[in-house]
């Protein structure tokens, strides 16, 4: 029985790489066996988050056919329980997946043996972000208390949201050609087009509604806020979480509010995680809190 963690952003630079290092060894240091994989393709960097020279076969390997057992790209990091997949930056250029490779991908994530997988993923919203994050029904968004970074994890959601809708129709169907042209005629109709769009396909058939409200049901993200600089960035972060519920009728919980930290400069330059530089921090503290929040509430299992 494992978990898999997707954690995406919408936009880079936000902090999923150093939320993702950090929280796999505060679940290591619980006792929990960690996976990290670095799903970011293009921009791959796990490892020198990690301090780890990139010379091992990672998944760049595996898409380039050069590694064909997805287990043997497991390596270890030095820390205790801490397990680590390379991203592709030995092989640049997987970021445009084929539609198959990806797939062989998530099935091989799936089999792998461990507590917790972490995904990081990569920014965007692209196809093969989206699919890498709908992996796991129970996924974390990083965000800051920034408008930019906060309407690219709404669009996010969004673009989840449609991307499940999708899923759900019948390939080559009639649905999915008035889908498609629902999106390109819509570029933002009002807010509540989601909700139209949902409507529609159930009044052309009630068990394919059903389908969509049980895969929309299936999809929860929880927040991360990082880099915050006061409690009163809540009242901010909190209108993500309005908006999301108002305009996408999705509700989503807040995991951890994370401070901002000025040391965490020399944690990228010395190329040493924060945990480990470091002890008994605030920022050890939240990252604490988010391992607690995730063992605790977070129930989805693969076998
Ligand atoms: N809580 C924090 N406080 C201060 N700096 C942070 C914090 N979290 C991340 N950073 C810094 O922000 C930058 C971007 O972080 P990174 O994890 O690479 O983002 P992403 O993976 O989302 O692109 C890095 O320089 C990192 O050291
Ligand atoms: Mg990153």
């Amino acid at each position: 029985m494992k978990q898999i963690i997707p954690i995406a952003s919408g936009k880079g630079g936000v902090g999923k790489t150093t939320t993702v290092v950090n929280l796999g060894i505060s679940l290591a240091r619980k006792g929990k066996t960690v996976i990290l994989i670095d799903l970011d393709l293009g921009e791959s960097n796990l490892h020198t988050a990690l301090g780890i020279k990139n010379i091992k076969p990672g998944l760049g390997h595996f898409i380039n056919k050069r590694e064909s057992s997805f287990e043997s790209l497991v390596q270890e990091t030095g820390i205790d329980k801490l397990y680590l997949i390379t991203g592709d930056s030995l092989f640049p250029g997987a970021a445009n997946l084929p539609y198959f490779q990806k797939k062989k991908i998530i099935k091989s994530i799936k089999d792998l043996t461990a507590d917790y997988i972490l995904l990081d993923i990569g920014s965007g919203s692209s196809y093969n972000v989206v699919d890498f994050f709908l992996i796991s029904p129970e996924s974390l968004i990083v965000t800051i208390p920034e408008t930019t970074a906060l309407l690219n994890a709404y669009s996010f959601i969004k673009n989840s949201l449609y991307r499940l809708v999708y899923l759900a129709l019948p390939p080559r169907s009639e649905e999915r050609v008035f889908f498609n042209n629902f999106c390109t005629q819509s570029i933002e109709k009002g807010e509540n087009s989601l909700t139209q769009l949902i409507k529609t396909l159930e009044g052309f058939d009630k068990d394919l509604g059903e389908r969509i409200h049980k895969s929309m049901m299936h999809f929860n993200p929880h927040i991360i806020f990082n880099m915050s600089l006061s409690d009163d960035e809540k009242l901010i972060t909190d209108k993500l979480i309005n908006i999301t519920r108002k305009n996408l009728d999705k509700k989503i919980n807040t995991a951890a509010q994370i401070p901002w930290v000025n040391e965490m400069r020399r944690s990228s330059i010395v190329m040493k995680p924060y945990l480990q530089l470091y002890q008994d921090s605030i920022y050890e503290e939240s990252i604490n809190g988010l391992s607690d929040y995730i063992m605790k509430n977070f129930k989805f299992t693969f076998s």
